[in-house]
């Protein structure tokens, strides 16, 4: 399969998912991947790590793989209310068309391309790096459920606990060995039956205190409401994380319980099946994730690669900041 011209893009194909037409399905073409590759082969992950500068470069690359159109596609369909998710995967992944980089090290360097089209990336904390790997094995023994393979993870949004803007996420899957289960769970907010209820609520905006276990590597607390100013009219952006919001009172901590249980109980939520190689990046504050609960299995082992940022008007960059 040649893919081409498509509404104006090069070198990649869109549709909307079959289960939810909001979520839009990006196919790289066979011959964007062995044009990025070929690029980048002089680069290996951890020059990219210890040189920000080179993560352009690597952005740079895809973007002229695509004629410069995925950059735009992509922020186009992250910011856009009605749609703001993209499955990203490559029609294919075959040796031949990595140009020597070994199958991880593309997957790093694809979604580290992916993140500086659309922004850039927040340090993160768990990693020290501004992307994380981070494995579901059969047992775990961690302070929080990000890695327990056998109960559902709920529907939350991310950077809830963090000083830093968190614009948006993407969730790519490096390694899936012996898995059944554990889809990705997505809702749109405003797929949500309930949000009226809970966004005319007074305390939708009112601070709460939100904090996190020590494996997070974060230590101070933050302040914000469920539901953040909207940035236009109408549209509400939720900010909210069941472990992590520590309410200071009963009123805070039922409305809390209320609002969690109703997300659980929402049947517009969908699951994603994510292969390997394939990756997620969607609006923090329109949608909502999470993940299904794995089938046991002693073997079980999935390995993920997310990353958080900004978009680059918010990056806080100051020209007058003396640096
Ligand atoms: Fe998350």
């Amino acid at each position: 399969m040649e893919i081409s011209l498509n509404k104006g893009y090069v070198g990649f194909e869109t549709c909307s998912h079959p289960t939810n037409e909001r979520l839009q399905i990006v196919t790289l073409s066979k011959n964007t991947v062995n044009s990025f590759t070929e690029k980048i082969s002089n680069f290996d992950v951890q020059s990219v790590e210890y040189k920000p500068f080179l993560r352009f470069f690597v952005a740079n690359s895809l973007n002229q793989a695509t004629e410069n159109t995925l950059d735009n596609y992509l922020l186009k369909t992250i910011k856009d209310r009605s749609t703001g998710a993209v499955l990203l995967k490559c029609e294919s992944m075959d040796d031949s068309l990595l140009n020597g980089i070994d199958f991880i090290d593309f997957n790093i360097l694809l979604s580290t391309a992916i993140s500086h089209l659309i922004g850039v990336p927040n340090l993160d904390s768990m990693s020290g790096k501004f992307y994380a790997r981070f494995s579901v094995k059969n047992k775990d023994n961690s302070d929080s459920y990000l890695r327990q393979a056998h109960r559902r993870m709920e529907l939350h949004n991310d950077g809830t606990y963090v000083k830093e803007l968190t614009d948006w996420v993407i969730m790519q899957k490096m390694l899936e060995e012996n898995v059944e289960g554990g889809d990705s769970l997505l809702l749109h907010v405003d797929d949500w039956q309930d949000l009226d209820k809970f966004y005319q609520h007074p305390l939708a905006k009112e601070n709460l205190q939100w904090g996190s276990p020590t494996s997070k590597n974060v230590g101070y607390k933050t302040y914000h409401p469920v539901f953040l100013d909207e940035q236009v009219r109408g549209e509400p952006r939720m900010s909210f994380i069941d472990q992590f919001v520590e309410p200071l009172n009963m009123e805070q901590g039922l409305y809390l319980y209320e609002l969690g249980k109703s997300l659980e109980n929402e049947t517009n939520t969908f699951n994603v099946k994510l292969l390997e190689g394939s990756m997620l990046i969607i609006n923090n504050h329109s949608w909502l994730h999470g993940r299904d609960k794995f089938i046991a299995h002693k073997n079980l082992n999935r390995e993920l690669l997310r990353q958080r940022g900004v978009f680059v008007e918010n990056t806080g960059y100051d020209n007058n900041n003396n640096v």
